[in-house]
């Protein structure tokens, strides 16, 4: 398996957190794609047309976002790391996908507080960005029992996109206190994050 693979990118951890906890990650060649002024990411436009990572090669098939590859190497290598049908299962793909659009939009905030210039920021736009990762932060608050299994069991998926958007946020946002009035969310990201699967997969500093 070939993957399209930028250290930064919490959506690249998703998946390779969900890869460690399968016991899979050296299974997994990682082809870096980190734009830098001369680099042309063909490979990765090739593999993406939206040009984003992560994108797996596997199979004869190219596979792309964070959820389908994650989903995709669970089913793949029947790792059980999602509830098995009915509502259980459908609530945690909803929470699985709120982690990622709180992810997609922390990761906004990022370029325009760091790429655009100062002058054309929108401070409106970044609170409105800001106040859907705080409500999923809520959501998560609210959830907690639902997803946080105990230490010893199989992480779901929802929980490892949930331990990434909390991970980015401390890596890109660390002065936005997420931690002040949710403190069984704090507690849970504080054992989770000390799995090796988060260890092994945290951004360079
Ligand atoms: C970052 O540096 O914050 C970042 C890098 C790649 C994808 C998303 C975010």
């Amino acid at each position: 398996m070939k993957l399209q693979f930028n250290p930064l990118s919490p959506f690249v951890r998703a998946a390779m957190v969900t890869a460690h906890e399968l016991g899979i990650a050296d299974k997994i060649e990682k082809v870096e794609a980190v734009p830098t002024p001369t680099s042309t990411l063909d490979g990765l436009n090739a593999a993406n047309p939206l040009g984003k990572v992560p994108a797996l090669t596997v199979d004869g098939m190219t596979l792309h976002d964070s959820r389908v590859i994650a989903e995709y190497l669970n089913e793949a290598h029947d790792g059980g790391l999602m509830p098995g049908k009915g509502p259980d299962l459908w609530q945690a793909r909803t929470r699985l996908s709120m982690a990622l659009g709180a992810l997609d939009a922390a990761v906004l905030i990022r370029y325009e507080t760091f790429l655009r210039p100062e002058a054309l920021r929108w401070q409106g736009w970044i609170d409105g960005q800001f106040a859907k990762v705080d409500r999923a932060l809520d959501q998560l608050e609210a959830d907690i029992g639902d997803f946080s299994g105990s230490g010893s069991e199989k992480a779901r998926l929802d929980a490892i996109a949930a331990a990434c958007l909390l991970g980015y946020i401390d890596f890109r946002f660390a002065d936005h206190g997420w931690r002040d009035g949710r403190p069984k969310l704090a507690a849970w990201y504080l054992e989770f994050s000390a799995r090796p699967s988060m260890r092994d997969t945290e951004p360079p500093a």
